[in-house]
């Protein structure tokens, strides 16, 4: 009951639902409604299931962040087309949760939701280009109400899934919403991402600031690690009264005649860099002053952040030596709603779903599966090495490339339809190795 109470204070009313009207418009044009009010309705149904089958079977193009850098890259063509595709997607998937799932409130919500904004975007995929300034505002408004419509997607499906663990499930149901919940916010990340890029491009930022759109050509590492650490660590203060010094190194191997610590910069999204951080630090920070307070140390040991650039990739390790944690605890971290905290700090900031900075310090269990997906959402990764009674090293890396920066995006299809609906419990193909597998 405890987590559920968590997460209703962290979720935001949604804003209210709207129809499907432009869709609608179309195909009820010649039909009068009192005549054929019933027959118009099953007609409108059809066109729209067959419409959302048809975007759903279509697999997502993904973008690369060199490609994002060109300014007529994401264009009211791609996107008008791209967001329904990815929408769609995702209602099918959703169709196919488990029941148990299903019949949680909140999951009907978001599945109502997308299929509501599918509706609302895809009426202006069959525009003709090049289109007017009114409906490139049309669109733009669109955009903004489908971006305040899932605002609280994530604490929203995190209830139903406390809900559905409470009524008790089995592994298979366990496991295929686990395989779910990382598609569904991968395709959020994505779909944010594309909106926050167009319209962000649509208000011409580039000129003013050097960014294009939400993407820095030139993110700075270091900045973006002190700002997540600053606001963790206000954070921190507020629940253990101190917090771990920062210590930042960088270091570029691609040139060697490069003096030592010059800043190392990517092109990349510092919103999500920042997220990742932010987490990460978080984790480090109360381990680190947990650790203090139980062996009265008179200083919080410090976290340390190295930076690295190569050829390919960059790498930002973050080290702490807050006492690591067992192997039983490592296993399940990237597990969603997995926490070692007894209970989450609820801040006294308006609560900001999971995406603001005014979260809980912890207790939610969703700071590294999430920072996870934001990592691997451009093609990188984020990693965790502990070795307990010692510390742990969370390694965050990135593509150095940006042609090879390429999302990561879900799609609907055979296999995700098998991992979905196949939730029969399976024999075990190994005696209990409690949580091992030689996969
Ligand atoms: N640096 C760390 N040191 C020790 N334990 C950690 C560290 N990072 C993560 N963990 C463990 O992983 C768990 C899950 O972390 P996270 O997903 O951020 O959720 P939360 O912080 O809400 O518990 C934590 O509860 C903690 O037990
Ligand atoms: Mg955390």
């Amino acid at each position: 009951m405890a987590s559920l109470l968590k997460l209703s204070l962290l979720a935001r009313r949604l804003a209210p639902l709207t129809t499907w009207t432009r869709l609608v418009t179309t195909t009820t044009a010649t039909a009068t409604p009192s005549t054929a009010s019933t027959a118009t309705s099953h007609a409108t149904k059809d066109a729209k299931k067959e419409l959302l089958a048809k975007f759903g079977n279509l697999t997502p193009q993904p973008i690369s962040i060199a490609e994002l850098l060109r300014a007529d890259r994401a264009t009211f063509a791609y996107l008008s087309s791209e967001i329904p595709i990815r929408l769609a997607n995702m209602v099918l998937e959703l169709e196919l949760l488990p029941e148990q799932l299903l019949r949680q409130g909140n999951c009907a919500a978001i599945l109502k939701d997308y299929v509501t904004s599918f509706g609302e975007v895809v009426a202006f995929e069959a525009l003709e280009e090049p289109v007017t300034a009114e409906q490139l505002q049309s669109f733009c408004d669109t955009l903004v109400s489908l971006r305040r419509r899932h605002l609280d997607t994530v604490p929203h499906m995190a209830e139903a899934v406390v809900r559905m663990n409470q009524e008790g499930v089995t592994a298979g149901v366990a496991s295929s919403v686990a395989y779910f919940l990382d598609r569904l916010y991968a395709n959020r990340i994505s779909i944010h991402m594309l909106m926050s890029q167009f319209m962000a491009m649509q208000g011409q930022d580039r000129a003013v600031t050097g960014l294009v759109g939400v993407l820095d050509p030139q993110c700075n590492i270091e900045e973006v690690a002190r700002e997540a650490y600053a606001t963790a660590a206000l954070l921190c203060d507020q629940e253990f009264m101190d917090h771990p010094h920062l210590v930042v190194t960088n270091q570029d191997v691609t040139d060697p005649a490069a003096p030592w610590d010059t800043a190392v910069t990517a092109a990349y999204v510092p919103a999500h860099l920042h997220h990742i951080f932010f987490e990460v630090f978080k984790n480090s920070m109360r381990a680190s002053c947990e650790l203090a307070e139980a062996r009265g140390l008179l200083e919080v040991p410090p976290v340390r952040v190295g930076i690295y650039r190569s050829a390919d990739d960059i790498t930002v390790k973050i080290s702490d030596r807050g006492g690591g944690m067992p192997r039983r605890v490592q296993r399940r971290i990237f597990d969603y709603s997995y926490t070692t905290a007894a209970d989450a700090e609820i801040p006294d900031a308006e609560p900001a779903g999971l995406q603001g900075d005014a979260v809980p310090m912890h207790g939610l269990g969703y700071g590294l599966p999430l920072s996870s997906l934001y990592a691997r959402y451009f093609n990188g990764d984020l990693r965790v090495a502990s070795v307990h009674g010692m510390g742990t090293d969370t390694s965050v890396y990135l593509s150095n490339l940006s042609s090879k920066a390429e999302e990561g995006l879900p799609v609907f299809g055979d296999v995700s339809r098998r991992r979905l609906t196949s939730t029969a419990k399976v024999a075990q193909d190994w005696t209990d190795m409690s949580g091992h597998s030689y996969d």
